[in-house]
């Protein structure tokens, strides 16, 4: 089964942006980490990431159409942006999984980080345990599709 795992804005900065609050290791480690989790889970696993909205949101249909599950790190847009959440929304009107992952616990950082546009749509959310949530997410896909 393929599985995209969506990055936002952003996030190709990992490793150097913030390593307190995202860790030392880069985006290139993620992408490596994901495919690894996935493979060991039956999985075909592209990991992307894009600063672009527009991107992004036709992203989200592409999986609808080609029914392919989510995993998303939306990044900023997490909290203002109506536009990837109704395209979200297209994904699980398909039935698929899209599961939301923050490798930072949003809720307990700034006021404006606590709130998610996605997480209402988004079949669950994982945050707080860095690049491990992605795994836990992948994990997660796998149990949603068998059930
Ligand atoms: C993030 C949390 C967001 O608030 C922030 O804008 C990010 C990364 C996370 O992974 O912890 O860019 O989604």
């Amino acid at each position: 089964t393929r599985v995209i795992v969506v990055n936002g804005p952003n996030l190709g900065r990992l490793g150097v942006r913030q390593p307190d609050v995202y860790g030392k290791q880069d985006l290139e480690t993620l992408r490596k980490l994901c495919t690894e989790w996935g493979a060991a889970l039956g999985l075909d696993v592209e990991v992307r990431q894009s600063d672009d909205e527009a991107e992004m949101v036709r992203w989200m249909h592409q999986a609808a159409d080609e029914k392919t599950p989510v995993v998303m790190n939306p990044a900023a847009f997490t909290h203002y942006s109506y536009a990837l959440a109704d395209a979200a929304h297209m994904v699980i009107d398909e039935g698929l999984p899209l599961m939301e992952v923050h490798i930072s616990n949003p809720s307990a950082r700034d006021e404006f980080r606590k709130r998610s546009v996605i997480s209402p749509v988004a079949t669950g959310t994982i945050t707080g345990m860095g690049f491990y949530g992605y795994k836990m997410a992948l994990d997660a896909v796998v149990h949603l599709l068998e059930s």
